[in-house]
C-alpha cells in the first residue's frame, strides 16, 4: 500500500509538470488548459494511502525508527510537502500571478520533494 500511494503521488506531480510543459511548449493551446482536478484527488489518495501504511511500518520498529535522523528527516519532508500540498490547493493556486516566486518555489518542491522523499526512504 506504502508504495502504490508512492506511485500515485509521484506519477500524478510528474504528470502535472509534464502538462505545464506542454503548455510553455505551445502556447496557442492556451486556451483550452481548463483545470485538471485529478491530480489533486491523486495525490490526496497518495498522501492517504502513504500516512495510514507508513504508520503500520512504523510500527515494526518504533525505537530504531525514531533514533534514526535519515527517518526524522524523511517526516520532516512528508510534513512540508503535505502543507505544500494543502497550500496550493486553498490558496496559492488562484493567486499565483501575484506570488510568482513563492509560486515558482512551490511548484519545484511539489515535484522534486516526492522524489527526494523516495531517495531518502530506499536508504533509510
Ligand atoms: C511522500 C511520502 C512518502 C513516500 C514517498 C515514502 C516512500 C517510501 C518508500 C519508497 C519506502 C520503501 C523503502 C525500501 O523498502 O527500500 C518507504 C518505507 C518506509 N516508510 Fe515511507 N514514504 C512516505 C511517507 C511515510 C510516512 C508518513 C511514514 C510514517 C508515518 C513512513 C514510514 C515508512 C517506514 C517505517 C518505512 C520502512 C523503512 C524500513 O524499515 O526500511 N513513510 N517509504
Amino acid at each position: 500500500m506504502h508504495i502504490i500511494g508512492t506511485v500515485i503521488g509521484a506519477g500524478a506531480v510528474t504528470t502535472a509538470y509534464a502538462r505545464e510543459l506542454y503548455f510553455k511548449w505551445h502556447p496557442a493551446e492556451m486556451h483550452k488548459r481548463g483545470s485538471l482536478p485529478v491530480i489533486t484527488w491523486l495525490l490526496n489518495i497518495g498522501f492517504a494511502l502513504i500516512i495510514i501504511s507508513g504508520m503500520g511500518l512504523f510500527g515494526r520498529d518504533p525505537n530504531m525508527l525514531t533514533n534514526n535522523p535519515g527517518f526524522i528527516l524523511k517526516l520532516v519532508l512528508v510534513g512540508l510537502l503535505l502543507a505544500n500540498h494543502i497550500l496550493i490547493n486553498t490558496w496559492l493556486r488562484s493567486k499565483k500571478e501575484t506570488f510568482t516566486t513563492l509560486s515558482t518555489i512551490s511548484d519545484y518542491f511539489s515535484l522534486l520533494g516526492w522524489y527526494a522523499i523516495i531517495i531518502i526512504s530506499v536508504y533509510i
